[in-house]
């Protein structure tokens, strides 16, 4: 019977541990799988440290033990008075040296890298026409979203953020209201979204996202903000320069579009009527919208950044926000029939710039 439970328990905790270090294997999620060359160094520095400290573990370990099992009282018999050691030179200087070495080979890389990825001088120079030479991105967080304004191009989006490849991407993180942390786990961070000041840092993405299984990677807000922080997820799509420039161009053709009271497509009438007042269908703007911009909803996949990106869970999402993500700013619609939900639904997954 006790031998069968131990097996039980050994095949629960394997099983376990089966499910959480699945979660290591998820490419457009996982730190250990770093996308780009800050989180590749970010990565070293993680393997650098882990290991100093294994080696101090299994040193510390392996004299513990020997010493358990060559000194025994039993074996060296009760008046044995071990060798006295007190002052030492050499076991202090042992003692003294090693710590300050390992503390020293922990410090050197890490002082090296913390300087070398806060480094954004860069995000100030500007060629002879004025441009700035690399794409800053500024990145509002909010309860319980992202708006990402590209200053430069004059477009904004919300819960995604579209990145070139292989070049210096710079970011200007803000909060609007209580503390965020930017943070995409395949490419780097975490920093710090404050409401008093503005942090900055750049990250390079290295991988085409659209290898990936959802064909984005994530990212995630990494400090406690409220009920719903851990459904603040973001999706982070990277592209070859060439696709992010055409991207770009679809993006400022959105320029002027409205949602009109008077269409004869009953979802953008009643868009017009009770949601255009809180969001934006033109991705061509500035931050500081009250909801989200849709201008490209269609090209998301996820609604309210962790559900479905189906009409299905769009109308859930519309009708009764505060049961999906308690604390959000949305208003609940309950008074819109399934009818008007449908329109509403339709009309917004057509919002679309990538197809
Ligand atoms: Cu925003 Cu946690």
């Amino acid at each position: 019977m006790m031998k069968g439970l131990k097996k039980w328990r050994l095949f629960s905790l394997l099983a376990v541990l089966t499910v959480f270090l699945a979660g290591c294997g998820q490419q457009e999620l996982s730190t250990l799988l770093p996308a780009g060359q800050v989180g590749q160094d970010q990565f070293t520095l993680l393997m650098l440290t882990t290991g100093i400290m294994l080696f101090v573990i299994i040193a510390v370990m392996i004299i513990y033990i020997t010493a358990i099992i060559r000194f025994r009282r039993s074996k060296l018999g009760e008046d044995h008075i071990p060798e006295q050691v007190e002052g030492s030179k050499t076991l202090e200087l042992v003692w003294t040296v090693i710590p300050i070495m390992l503390v020293l080979l922990l410090a050197v890389p890490t002082v090296y890298f913390t300087y070398k990825l806060g480094d954004v001088t860069a995000m100030e120079h500007v060629d002879e026409d004025g441009n700035k030479e690399n794409l800053v991105v500024d990145v509002t967080a909010k309860l319980y979203w992202w708006e990402f304004e590209y200053p430069e191009l004059g477009i904004v989006t919300a819960q995604e953020l579209v990145v070139p490849m292989d070049e210096k991407v710079y970011f200007n993180l803000m909060a609007a209201d209580v503390k965020h942390s930017f943070w995409i786990p395949a490419v780097g961070g975490k920093l710090d979204n404050n409401v008093e000041n503005v942090n900055k840092f750049y990250l390079v993405f290295e991988q085409d996202s659209k290898d990936l299984k959802d064909g984005v990677f994530y990212g995630k807000c990494a400090e406690l903000c409220g009920p719903s922080h851990a459904l603040m997820d973001f999706k982070v799509k990277t592209m070859p320069r060439a696709e992010f420039d055409d991207w770009v161009v679809a993006m400022q053709a959105t320029e002027g579009v409205i949602a009109d009271a008077a269409s004869t497509d009953q979802g953008e009438q009643l868009f017009a009527q009770s949601c255009i007042g809180c969001h934006a269908v033109s991705g061509v703007g500035e931050t500081g919208a009250q909801g989200p911009n849709l201008a490209a909803f269609g090209d998301r996949n996820r609604v309210a950044g962790f559900m479905d990106h189906t009409e299905e869970d769009l109308k859930k999402w519309i009708k009764s926000p505060q049961d999906y993500k308690p604390g959000n700013k949305m208003p609940p619609f309950e008074q819109l029939s399934d009818g008007e939900l449908d329109a509403i639904a339709a009309y917004l997954m057509g919002l679309t710039v990538e197809k």
